[in-house]
Formats: structure tokens, sequence, C-alpha cells
């Protein structure tokens, strides 16, 4: 990954909701051993518990109205650029970014996904992993490429199934690995260079 170190570089995190993700990216940047400090969180949601986390923390935050997409891209790509944004990280984001957006951060865009990729890309993951009465589960998080949930695979953590399992149960399990798993790619791809 070509992104400078040295200094902690400059990131975003992309949200739509709930936020715990970001929380956890937000609390790893606040180490002094970690490698990145979060400059701005984006989100297309106003009145989501994620910005209202934003806000508390001080960390610069902008609601953009996605309905016309092609505006909505532009107008954060300009505020990336100006803030020198090097690494993007979607947490929840629950739009589909163009190739065109995705090409001008060339492989310096992440994302996390709630299930072992490459099986059950897409929505909905937990139902459908209870519906096939799969064993495992977990999470993944992986770089974005233009087919979605496809990019190359950064790390990923098992959670297993239990037969109580309902998918808002399984849900919370996965997310807590998920809280885990996220800082710890995000050092791995910063240790890469
Ligand atoms: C997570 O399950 C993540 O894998 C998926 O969206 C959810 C976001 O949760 N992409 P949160 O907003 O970070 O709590």
């Amino acid at each position: 990954m070509e992104i400078s170190t040295g200094k902690k570089i400059p990131c975003a995190v992309f949200i739509s909701g709930r936020g715990s993700n970001l929380k956890s990216i937000f609390n790893y940047s606040k180490k002094k051993s970690s490698k990145i400090y979060l400059k701005i969180v984006i989100s297309d949601r106003h009145k989501i518990k994620g910005i209202r986390f934003a806000k508390k923390n001080k960390i610069t935050n902008k609601v953009i109205s996605f309905k016309n997409k092609k505006k909505a891209e532009q107008q954060i790509l300009d505020f990336l650029k100006k803030n020198n944004i090097q690494l993007i990280c979607l947490a929840g984001f629950m739009r589909i970014l163009s190739k065109n957006f995705i090409k001008s951060f060339k492989n310096k865009i992440i994302n996390i996904h709630p299930s072992l990729l490459p099986k059950y890309k897409g929505l909905n993951t937990h139902e459908r992993v209870i519906k096939n009465k799969e064993k495992f589960s977990g999470c993944t998080v992986h770089f974005v490429s233009e087919k979605l949930d496809s990019g190359k695979i950064i790390m990923q953590q098992k959670v297993k199934i239990l037969k109580s399992d309902k998918p808002k149960k399984l849900e919370k399990r996965v997310l807590t690995v998920e809280n885990k798993l996220y800082p710890k790619a995000i050092k791995k791809i910063l240790s890469m260079n």
C-alpha cells in the first residue's frame, strides 16, 4: 500500500448508522502507538448515532445528501483531498461508491463486512448463514474494489454459530468481533510498507 508513514496518517471513516466500528477505530487512533488519526467522519444520513458520537468527540463530520450521487461523491472527494486523507475506512456505509471514486483512492479504501467473504456478499448475511445451517460465520476486512465485497482480503475472523442463534443474536456476537478486528486490520496494512 502506497501510504507514507512516519507521522500519523489522516484517515476518514464513512458511516450510515450506529457507528460501533467508528468508535473502535477512534479509540484505536487515540493510542500513542497507532499509525492513524481520525480526521473526518462522512455520512449520508443525519441524526444517526455515529454522527452524534463524532460531534461529541469533536471529530470533523460532514453529512452529504446522495440525492445526486455524482455531485455527492465530488463533494466528498474535494473534501477528502483538501484534508489530505490517505485512508478511507467504510464502516456500515450503505452506499455503493462509483468506479471513479474508488479509482481516486486506489488501494486506500477498506471495508468491514459481517461474513466470511467470499461467502455471503451483500445484505442480510446473518439471516442467510442461519438459514443455510452454516457452522461458522464471522467478519472480514477487505480492500474495496469495483466489484461489491470482492476486494483483496486483509483479515478475517470466525465466529461459531450456536444452535439457538437468531440473526440478531449472531449479529451482536459478530459485531463484538468486528470492533476488535477493524483496528487490527488497519495496523496490518500500515505495517505492510
Ligand atoms: C457492521 O456489521 C459492518 O460489518 C457492516 O455494517 C455494520 C455497521 O455497524 N458493514 P456499525 O455502524 O459499525 O455499528
